[in-house]
């Protein structure tokens, strides 16, 4: 069985029960954030690029619970120095003990000169968890189909990322088991009812589900 925890934004907490994967934990200073940093577990940090909103707490989370962190090698270099960083880059797949982190292209600024951001393809507890990081529609998405992604986690803030619509679109060419809602809510720039999402998503078969900030799955 897996575990997906919301903590706000862009930020999950995911373990198979043994190993603690945590992505772009931005807790401080987000209002929306259902944990605090010093409270939250992880063996390994996952961050999708070097926006604010997505490095967070890495660096205090990584310190306390001495967390390899799984970015792309340029962000590591740049943000994380001094810290355990898996050296990967896109298109790249992490074997791991617990199963195995693959990095995919996101259409958007990493933040860092020379960097590229990601999204990441989980693979834990036999189950395969796509988080989108922040990205754009593009075609490829038709070839995380072939994946057969269990839970994806895609943002529907728009502005910075994906609106609703596209995401909805984004979904049907993904076609997981599951999709929830993430990157909205946070900041005023962001304001989305997420139901039109879910009922896009819903409109093409494919099950979606809102998670608030605090709020698990278990995926069996
Ligand atoms: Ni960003
Ligand atoms: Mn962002």
């Amino acid at each position: 069985m897996v575990t997906i925890t919301f903590y706000g934004h862009a930020c999950f907490g995911i373990t198979d029960g043994k190993t603690a994967l945590l992505t772009d934990p931005y807790l401080s200073g987000n209002a929306m954030a259902a944990a605090s940093a010093d409270e939250v577990d992880a063996d390994y940090i996952l961050v999708t690029h070097g926006h604010g909103d997505h490095v967070g707490d890495t660096p205090a989370i990584a310190e306390r619970t001495g967390a390899k962190i799984i970015t792309p090698v340029e962000i590591g270099s740049a943000l994380f120095a001094g810290f355990s960083c898996l050296s990967c880059n896109l298109g790249g797949t992490l074997r791991l003990p617990f199963g195995s982190v693959k990095l995919i292209p996101a259409i958007h600024g990493s933040g860092v000169p020379g960097a590229l951001a990601c999204g990441f393809v989980i693979t834990i507890g036999g189950k395969k968890i796509c988080h989108l990081g922040d990205t754009a529609l593009t075609k490829d998405f038709e070839l995380l189909a072939e994946e057969k992604i269990d839970v994806l986690l895609t943002p529907i803030g728009d502005v910075y990322t994906m609106g609703p619509d596209d995401a909805a679109r984004a979904a049907g060419m993904i076609r997981p088991g599951l999709v929830i809602p993430m990157h909205y809510g946070t900041f005023p720039a962001l304001v989305q009812d997420p139901e039109p999402f879910v009922e896009a998503c819903k409109e093409q078969q494919i099950p979606a589900r809102v998670l608030n900030p605090g709020e698990a799955i278990h995926i069996d």
